[in-house]
């Protein structure tokens, strides 16, 4: 091979590098635009209901509209929308084995130093022969969040707690831990 073929050959696996990421960066771009919309709507709702209604009161609404947020931005979208947690508030909200290793690897992540305000993970996965493009990206723990999700739980907000979620693993919780992620879905 002559210099000139190598150069070519070079710049031709380059550019072959560059588009398999543009594939994949392009839907981790349109993934982060679902999430924030999810995460604004999810936002709104818990900061209204928290000025209006206080904490005990805001449980059954969550409770009732995480979900059907959840539910509607997945339909909005086309993508599956979800969140979850190593330690659940609610069942339904489990991680698979993709997503209990990527929440480990973000735990892992965040201990080296990195940003827990960043932490995103994509991937290309296979599911039943079918190629399918997954994303999380890690939900850190704020202020606010500690009023149901953190060490000291005032007792009204704990007894309510106990009532909707018999099973609750989600508290303890310090700002600046993680305390989920969000979870997207896409076949290819
Ligand atoms: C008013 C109490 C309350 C506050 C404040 C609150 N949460 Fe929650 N959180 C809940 C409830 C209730 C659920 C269960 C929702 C469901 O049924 O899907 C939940 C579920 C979650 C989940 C889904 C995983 C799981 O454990 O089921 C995540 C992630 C989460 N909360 C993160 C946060 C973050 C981050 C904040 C702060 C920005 C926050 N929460 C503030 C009550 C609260």
């Amino acid at each position: 091979m002559n210099k000139s073929t190598g150069v070519l050959l070079i710049a031709m696996l380059t550019a072959g590098t560059a588009w398999a990421d543009d594939g994949v960066q392009a839907h981790i771009e349109e993934g982060k635009g679902v999430i924030k919309a999810f995460f604004g709507a999810l936002k709104g709702e818990l900061v209204k209901g928290m000025k209006e209604h206080g904490p005990v009161n805001t449980i059954a609404t969550c409770s009732k509209v995480a979900p059907s947020l959840a539910a509607g931005h997945s339909q909005m979208s086309g993508w599956e929308v979800a969140r979850t947690s190593l330690k659940l508030r609610n069942p339904d909200n489990a991680a698979d084995a993709w997503e209990t290793a990527v929440l480990h690897e973000f735990e892992s992540r965040k201990a080296a130093g990195e940003d827990p305000m960043k932490l995103v993970k994509a991937e290309v996965v296979e599911e039943k022969g079918r190629k399918v493009f997954r994303m999380m990206k890690a939900i850190p723990t704020a202020e606010v969040c500690t009023k149901c999700h953190g060490e000291a739980i005032a007792d009204p907000v704990t007894a309510k707690l106990d009532e909707f979620y018999p099973q609750d693993k989600a508290r303890g919780y310090k700002v600046g831990d993680l305390r989920g992620a969000f979870t997207l879905k896409k076949s290819l």
